[in-house]
C-alpha cells in the first residue's frame, strides 16, 4: 500500500537518499528542508522521475519554524505512515564555536532534540495506526548536563551534537513507553556525509550502510510491536545509561515542552 512519509533533511546526504527511496517506490513523500529553492529543486526532479513529492520548509533549530513545518504537513495531508527524523546539526567545522538559535538554545540541542520532540508531538495525531516513527541519532552519545542544558561551560560543537543525540534517544524510549511506535537507531559510522567532513572526520561507510538499517526500523514487518528500542544499525544495543535514567528523562521532558510551547 501507498504509504505517506515525511523525511527530514532531505537536501543532502542520508535524507536525499531515504527521500529517493520512498519516492521511487511509489509511496507519497513529504520532503523537508531549510532551503526553499535547493528543496524545489529535489522535488522537481522526483516528481519528474514519477515521484508524488511534496516540500515542506523550515529550520529545526528554531521552535517556531518547527512549527510551522508541522501546520505545512498538516496542511498537505491527514495521515502519516512514517515520520522519518533525520535532519540535524553536525558537529560543524569549528567546535569551539558556541552556536545558539533566536531564543539562545544551544543550536545542536535545539536542532537534534527540540526539532524531533516538536515534530512528533504535533504530527501524532497525522499518524496512521500502524505508522511508525523513526529518529536518527548516532553511536555518539554523552550525558546531558541538566544544570548547564545550554552547554556554557567548556563548550565543544561534537560533544553537544552527542549530547542532543543521547536527548533523542530518551525522548524516543519515553514514546515508546507511551505506547507510541517510535524507535532510534545509529545507521552507520562514518558515511560520506557533509556533517563527517566538516567535521574533519574520514569517511568509512557507504550511503547504503546507512540507509539500509533505517528501511528496516521503517519498514520491517518484523519489528511492528517494537517500540522505544535504540539499535546500533541492525542491532537492539544499550544507549548511554544516562538513558535510562527516568528522573533524568523526565526533567528534559519538561524543559523540552516548554521549549517548543507545548
Ligand atoms: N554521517 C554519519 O556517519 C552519521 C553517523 C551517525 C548518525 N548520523 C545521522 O544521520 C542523519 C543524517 O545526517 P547526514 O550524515 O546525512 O548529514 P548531512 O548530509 O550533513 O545532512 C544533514 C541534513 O540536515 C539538514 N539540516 C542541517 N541543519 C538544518 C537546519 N538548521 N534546518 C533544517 N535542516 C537542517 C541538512 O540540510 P542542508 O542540506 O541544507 O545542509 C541536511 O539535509 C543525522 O541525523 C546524523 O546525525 C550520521
Amino acid at each position: 500500500m501507498k504509504k505517506t512519509v515525511l523525511v527530514t533533511g532531505c537536501t543532502s546526504g542520508l535524507g536525499l537518499g531515504l527521500a529517493t527511496y520512498f519516492a521511487h517506490r511509489g509511496d507519497r513523500v513529504l520532503v523537508h528542508g531549510r532551503d526553499a529553492g535547493r528543496l524545489g529543486l529535489l522535488a522537481d526532479t522526483l516528481c519528474a522521475a514519477g515521484g508524488d513529492v511534496e516540500s515542506v520548509v523550515g529550520d529545526i533549530t528554531e521552535p517556531a519554524s518547527v512549527a510551522a513545518l508541522c501546520e505545512s504537513v498538516g496542511a498537505l495531508t491527514d495521515r502519516l505512515d512514517l515520520i522519518i527524523n533525520n535532519a540535524a546539526v553536525g558537529g560543524g567545522t569549528d567546535p569551539r564555536r558556541r552556536e545558539v538559535n533566536s531564543a539562545g538554545t544551544e543550536r545542536r540541542l535545539a536542532g537534534n532534540y527540540l526539532a524531533p520532540y516538536q515534530i512528533n508531538r504535533r504530527l501524532l495525531p497525522l499518524l496512521a495506526p500502524q505508522g511508525r516513527i523513526v529518529n536518527v541519532a548516532s553511536i555518539g552519545q554523552l550525558p546531558i548536563d541538566l544544570d548547564d542544558l545550554g552547554f556554557t561551560r567548556d563548550y565543544d560543537g561534537v560533544e553537544a551534537y552527542c549530547r542532543s543525540k543521547l536527548a533523542l534517544i530518551m525522548d524516543t524510549i519515553d514514546l515508546g513507553g507511551q505506547g507510541v511506535h517510535a524507535n532510534v537507531l545509529h545507521p552507520a559510522h562514518l558515511m560520506p556525509t557533509r556533517m563527517v567532513r566538516d567535521s574533519g572526520f574520514v569517511p568509512e561507510a557507504t550511503m547504503d550502510d546507512g540507509l539500509l538499517p533505517v528501511l528496516r526500523l521503517a519498514l520491517d514487518s518484523a519489528l511492528a510491536d517494537v517500540k522505544g528500542a535504540y539499535f546500533d544499525r541492525f542491532d537492539r544495543a544499550e544507549p548511554h545509561p544516562q538513558a535510562r535514567d527516568e528522573q533524568v528523562r523526565k526533567t528534559l521532558s519538561a524543559w523540552a515542552a516548554e521549549q517548543v510551547g507545548l
